[in-house]
């Protein structure tokens, strides 16, 4: 591999979008920021300058960072934030990852803004294990906020109350027109007649899972989270915040324009009132003022939709490209997931309640110094290794009757693994609240999907019918509103690394907790000692 070097100056851009503009946090003046092009092998040297008032950290989602936790991104996990002024070189080597995956702030919300794709193309000579697409563009999926979106944050934790929605849905950075703002445009991808293009669609909004589909059109599906999967067709494919997927798309209709939509699923009592992106699919040639194909947006409660979607995932699991998935287990472990009420002193109104998130009861505290330093350092009193590995009380999860207790505990709490340990992860949603679909994300791993069910987890009769051959590998997967899913990895990545739900205010709230792996014994097991430039805290 070769070694590819970025600049990221982190400034604030005035933007338009739905007819107002403010000031955002972007990178290099750019919504959505610029896209990382890099081949599997080589080595990538990002370097972050912060230019504006907030701390920020910069995470690199899916990359797997072998030994270079230091690179991850997380702030507080991985690294104490680069401060105003400050700068820090995110310096990593992508090694056995090809395919689409995305980069973002770690820390507030400002992730909203910044965020953009990565590409990382086979090593070269290496043919893609599907027929050569003619053309390939980058799609990034958002979301718009007319107000600040660290207001709207502040605002939801003042309240103890869920925070308010975006105000449309973006893609590639616009919504399309809209009828209190007709005037704007959409993002518009121009296709010759017969040609086939790779889409690379890539799911960075804050809050919200997205269905995505073209009017006329089929999508085959080709990789999700930069991992190959068993080629399939469909109408409409489904996106969790943190996940990408790679289509490919035949221009062979009749020539014209079409409809691309992006609309929210909420597999949940909650429903939410935001703008369905739209684009358009234009065939060169075809005049801006041809009719357009429209199609509507599935309904936003669409289970069987996403479930047809989701069912269709399989590791591509061939020759090259086998689906390593470990055959035994050394921690077999249940999370449950979900939402919890806290009292609030602090509320306004006073002495109220607050929403929470837990795993396993814990709503996980944010230290103040970063855990991988103090993990390296041996920093004291910083976090503790009794995270738990069961749910503290068994109860009917996906009821809508309260568990015991409804408070959780808070910790910084982290669960330990030996290098190389294989693990068995059950994530249980709670109906807590309410039953949501929550896209756990784990940062340094790709994990196996290897089975998932409505209700509560029977380890006797669940865990036989698991797939242990071509189960979808993936980095983020959504646990199903009133259901469980479960993954299987092995922990061949020395450092604390991360895990979280992917939708922020859920992380907000405490939707998070992390794994600390040891080192191996082997001379190349152990994390790597920090950079000279490693920000202090
Ligand atoms: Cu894309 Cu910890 O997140």
């Amino acid at each position: 591999g070769i070694t590819r070097h970025y600049k990221f100056n982190v400034v604030m851009t005035k933007m338009s979008c739905l007819c107002s503009s403010k000031p955002i946090v972007t990178i290099n003046g750019r919504f959505p920021g610029p896209t990382i092009y890099a081949r599997e092998d080589d080595r990538v040297l990002i370097k972050v300058v912060n230019h504006v008032k907030y701390n920020v950290s910069i995470h690199w989602h899916g990359i797997r960072q072998l030994r270079t936790g230091w690179a991850d991104g997380p702030a507080y996990i991985t690294q104490c934030p680069i401060q105003p002024g400050q700068n820090y070189v995110y310096n990593f080597t992508i090694t056995g990852q090809r395919g689409t995956l995305f980069w973002h702030a770690h820390i507030l919300w400002l992730r909203a803004t910044v965020h953009g794709a990565i590409v990382i193309l086979p090593k070269r000579g290496v043919p893609y294990p599907f027929p050569k697409p003619n053309h390939e563009a980058v799609v990034v999926l958002g979301e718009w906020w007319k107000s600040d979106t660290e207001a709207v944050v502040n605002e939801a934790l003042n309240s103890g109350l869920a925070p308010n929605v975006s105000d449309a849905h973006t893609i590639n950075g616009h919504p399309g027109p809209v009828s209190n703002c007709p005037s704007q445009g959409g993002y518009r991808l121009s296709v010759a007649p017969g040609k086939t293009y790779m889409l690379r669609v890539i799911n960075a909004a804050l809050n919200e899972e997205l269905f995505f589909k073209i009017a006329g059109h089929k999508m085959t599906v080709v990789e999700v989270d930069a991992t190959y999967v068993k080629p399939f067709k469909t109408d409409t494919i489904l996106i969790a915040p943190g996940q990408t997927t790679n289509v490919i798309v035949t221009a062979d209709q009749n020539f014209g324009k079409y409809m691309v939509v992006a609309s929210p699923f909420m597999d949940s009592p909650i429903t939410v009132d935001n703008v369905t992106a739209t684009a358009t699919l234009h065939y060169t040639g075809a005049l801006s003022s041809a009719p357009m194909t429209f199609t509507s947006a599935p309904p936003q409660n669409g289970t069987s939709v996403a479930n047809n979607f989701i069912d269709s995932l399989k590791s591509l699991n061939s020759i090259k490209y086998p689906a390593k998935v470990p055959k035994n287990v050394d921690h077999s472990l249940l999370f449950t997931v979900g939402l919890g009420i806290n009292p609030c002193p602090t509320c306004i109104p006073a002495n109220g309640s607050r929403v929470v998130a837990s795993i396993n009861n814990v709503t996980f505290v944010m230290p103040n110094t970063a855990l991988l330093q103090a993990h390296f350092f041996g920093i004291k009193n910083v976090f503790t290794t009794d995270f738990p590995g069961n749910p503290s009380f068994i109860f009917n999860y996906t009821s809508t009757l309260p568990p015991p207790s409804l408070a959780t505990v808070n910790g910084t709490k982290l669960y330990r693994l030996r290098y190389n340990a294989t693990v068995q992860l059950v994530l249980q949603d709670t109906g807590i609240i309410a039953p949501e679909n929550h896209p756990i994300h784990l940062h340094g791993f790709n994990f196996f999907a290897v089975g998932k069910g409505l209700g509560n987890f029977n380890p006797k009769t669940d865990a036989k019918n698991f797939n242990l051959m071509d189960p979808v590998e993936r980095n983020t997967i959504g646990v199903p509103s009133g259901g469980w899913v479960a993954i299987r990895f092995r922990a061949d990545n020395p450092g604390v690394w991360f895990m979280h739900c992917h939708l922020e205010i859920h992380t907000t709230w405490g939707l998070k907790m992390a794994f600390l792996v040891d080192n191996g014994k082997g001379p190349n097991e152990s994390l790597l000692p920090p950079p000279k430039d490693l920000p202090k805290c």
